[in-house]
């Protein structure tokens, strides 16, 4: 049995990656400092799959520790997902984003080489392209200058894992998401923002739940359909997939070369009144929202162009906008 480890394992996307590696028949280990996730989540796990991963509450930033780790465990591959995630924070504090980022990044990276781990899936984002000058967007599109301290981790991380893998054994692919959304259709894990949610689904569920008052739609006069910004939703549980897939490219030796780099979206764009529309629909529940100015740093439109993923990786994303909002409304309940 293939052992993976899984950095921020008990996290959002983590926990999904998870389910569906064990589900795949991987043996799993978690390393996970709680900064942005709870102990909990792992008997959540548990109780999906009746199988309990190794769990290690190991900060990443502590080297000594990270090279324990893989002193005493051979793991077959790395999913690195442990990394703090908030744009406008990273704004804030540009020196802990780069130093847990980046600096836990070269840790692992370093002990991997030095322990021959070969296999490495890097959490990547569609914020390395900013705003893209065509839609939808493929790979090839520019890597812009990056509109946040955290986009910078992206983009900074993934070319040292580019140059890394040019001076090692280790083959890497990074997956460029577009916007995680739901929850697992067990309503037993989903995402857990800590305090006000940044993002929007999240912060949809709470007013629909009532926990706040109004969403605000950060901007309405934008070159969209309906003046709002449009985004590439995607069910975590496609994306949580399409890392599996992913991992497997690289066990089976199919990569064609030693870094390769694919969007993981839907391929379709929705704006946020669409997004309300459709949760509207699909809950029954009105949702209370006012229209207010744009937000620093956002960007107009993002869509993935998904015929690599699709022909190349032979991944697609299967959830419609509709069951992922329900998934989320669903996770939101039980709160
Ligand atoms: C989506 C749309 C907002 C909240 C960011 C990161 C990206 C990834 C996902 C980590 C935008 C609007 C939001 C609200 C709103 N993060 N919005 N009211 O900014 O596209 O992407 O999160 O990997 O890297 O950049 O996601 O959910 O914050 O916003 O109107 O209360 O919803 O303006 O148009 P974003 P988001």
């Amino acid at each position: 049995m293939k052992k993976i480890l899984v950095t921020g394992g008990l996290g959002f996307i983590g926990s999904h990656t998870v389910v569906e590696l064990q589900n795949e028949g991987f043996e799993v280990l978690i390393i996970d400092n709680l900064s942005n996730s709870t102990i909990e989540v792992l008997d959540k796990i548990t109780s999906i799959t009746n199988k309990k991963p190794s769990y290690f509450n190991i900060d990443l930033k502590d080297k000594v520790a990270v090279q324990q780790f893989f002193k005493e465990n051979n793991v077959d591959g790395v999913i690195h997902f442990a990394a703090s995630k908030a744009v406008g924070e990273s704004v804030e504090k540009p020196l802990e984003y780069y130093e847990n980022n980046i600096g836990t990044l070269v840790y692992l990276l370093q002990e991997m080489k030095a322990n021959k781990v070969s296999n490495f899936i890097f959490s990547s984002s569609c914020t390395v392209y900013g705003q893209a000058d065509e839609l939808p967007i493929t790979e090839n599109a520019p890597v812009k200058p990056a509109e946040s301290p955290y986009g910078n981790t992206k983009k900074i991380g993934e070319e040292i894992i580019k140059d890394t893998t040019k001076i090692s054994k280790i083959n890497a692919i990074a997956l460029r998401y577009f916007n995680p959304i739901g929850a697992h259709e067990s309503a037993k894990i989903g995402e857990l923002p800590i305090g006000v949610p940044q993002n929007l689904i999240p912060f949809v569920t709470q007013t629909a739940a009532g926990i706040r008052k109004e969403l605000s739609i950060f901007g309405s006069d934008y070159p969209t359909i309906d003046g709002t910004a449009v985004r590439d939703y995607i069910h975590v549980v496609d994306l949580a997939k399409a890392h599996i897939i992913a991992l497997s490219r690289l066990l089976n030796y199919k990569n064609k070369t030693s870094f390769e780099v694919f969007n993981i979206g839907t391929g379709k764009g929705n704006s946020v009144l669409e997004v309300i529309q459709s949760f509207e629909k699909v809950t029954g529940k009105k949702l209370n929202y006012k229209l207010v100015e744009r937000r620093e740093g956002d960007i107009t439109a993002a869509y993935a162009d998904t015929t690599i993923a699709n022909t190349e990786l032979g991944w697609k994303a299967e959830c419609t906008l509709d069951e992922a909002l329900l998934s989320a409304w669903k996770w939101q309940e039980t709160l």
